[in-house]
């Protein structure tokens, strides 16, 4: 039988609650599927930084060089001062093993959870493909005259020609799978901005950023041309808000740099329901990849056996599908949608009519 193994790091807060789902939901999978995963847990968090001052040793990211996926469900301790285990832990994560795609899916499933009036599950079903190891994040810059009253403070975004290049790649070529053979939404194609075809949209700020998106918009002009069933469009990021309030079937594919993917994303959350059903995958084609529910660790929820367990469990989901195991990614998908319509009052934690371990182990009997 196939088998895989992954790093776990289940974290902080509801981060261990929602793993616990997560793998549990995943085995079903295997179960049915036909493999086995094999998880090794690692107790990095903020509990083992208050308890021993290690955040994350250098010998641990060895190791994780040698997974090909890893799971992480949050990080976040309200001890420890905000910045220290999210740069320690899921920053270096993200920039030591290179995992220089973000991934987020964004799919409402349910009418009502949509904040939208009058959007349905037809009209937000996009992909946001954030660039994850430059740009702002990067951490280039520094201070003078710190705490004096003629303070300087200098945050540079970093922009490579390869780094915007791949991530550029990446999308054009996600922007070519996602819509292979499959119809539009079902809406008819003159609504959409895309029609039938694959779109991918550059979100940027070309009218002010004028050094960073201009590498930007050469690198999408110069690639286009490779990836002809793709219709491009490019969009700046203040009215990329404003569309996906207003027109969210306009979108397919967006591509765009750290800073903005991580805003953008958190607004598309909420149009496909929430943080409790957001995904993420932190991709390294060739290295090691890491998938993670948006959400942070909710440490006012915990150990209450409320939290919403869906968004991890579609990071097991997204995590499987990379894998190669495609059929187990769609079915969990599949059941998500089927248990959300049928049995999941609301999807905010405490309110969903059943506890995190009910549905998490419905999700996995029903699979
Ligand atoms: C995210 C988070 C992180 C980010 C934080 C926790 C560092 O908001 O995954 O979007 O800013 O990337
Ligand atoms: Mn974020």
């Amino acid at each position: 039988m196939k088998s895989y193994d992954i790093a776990v790091i289940p974290g902080d807060g509801t981060g261990p609650e929602v793993t616990r789902e997560a793998l549990k939901v995943a085995d079903a999978a295997g179960r049915k599927f036909g493999f086995k995963l094999n998880w090794h847990s690692y107790d990095f968090g903020g509990d083992r930084y208050l308890k021993t001052g290690e955040v994350l040793p250098d010998s641990a990211i060895g190791e994780f060089r040698k997974f090909k996926a890893m799971y992480l469900g949050a990080v976040g301790h309200p001890q420890v001062k905000p910045g220290i285990l999210e740069k320690g832990i899921l920053l270096r994560l993200r920039f030591e093993l290179e995992q220089y795609i973000n991934l987020r899916p964004v799919r409402l499933y349910r009418t009502q959870d949509c904040p939208i009036k009058d959007k349905g599950p037809e009209h937000v079903d996009f992909l946001v493909v954030r660039e994850n190891n430059e740009g702002l994040y990067a951490g280039a810059g520094g201070n003078l005259f710190k705490g004096t009253p003629h303070e300087v403070a200098i945050q540079e975004s970093i922009n490579t020609r390869r780094g915007v290049d791949r991530c550029l790649k990446y999308a054009f070529e996600a922007a070519e799978k996602r819509r292979a053979g499959k119809a539009w939404k079902g809406l008819k194609a003159e609504d959409t901005a895309a029609g039938k075809t694959a779109q991918l949209t550059l979100c940027g700020k070309t009218n002010v950023l004028t050094y960073a998106f201009d590498l930007w918009w050469r690198g999408f002009q110069d690639m286009a041309p490779s990836y002809k069933s793709v219709k491009t469009d490019y969009a700046h990021v203040d009215a990329i808000c404003m569309w996906f309030v207003k027109n969210p079937e306009w979108f397919d594919v967006i591509v765009t740099d750290n800073m903005f993917g991580d805003i953008i994303t958190d607004l598309a959350a909420m149009i496909q329901g929430g943080l409790g059903v957001a995904a993420g995958g932190n991709i390294n084609p060739e290295g090691t990849s890491m998938f993670e529910p948006m959400g942070g660790s909710a440490p006012k929820y915990t150990g209450q056996n409320v939290i919403n367990p869906i968004a991890a469990i579609n990071a097991a989901g997204m995590m499987l599908d990379f894998l190669g195991e495609t059929k187990a990614g769609e079915a969990i998908e599949s059941c998500v949608v089927r248990i959300i319509n049928e049995k999941v009052q609301s999807l905010a934690a405490g309110k969903m009519g059943m506890g995190t371990t009910q549905l998490g182990d419905l999700i996995a009997s029903q699979l």
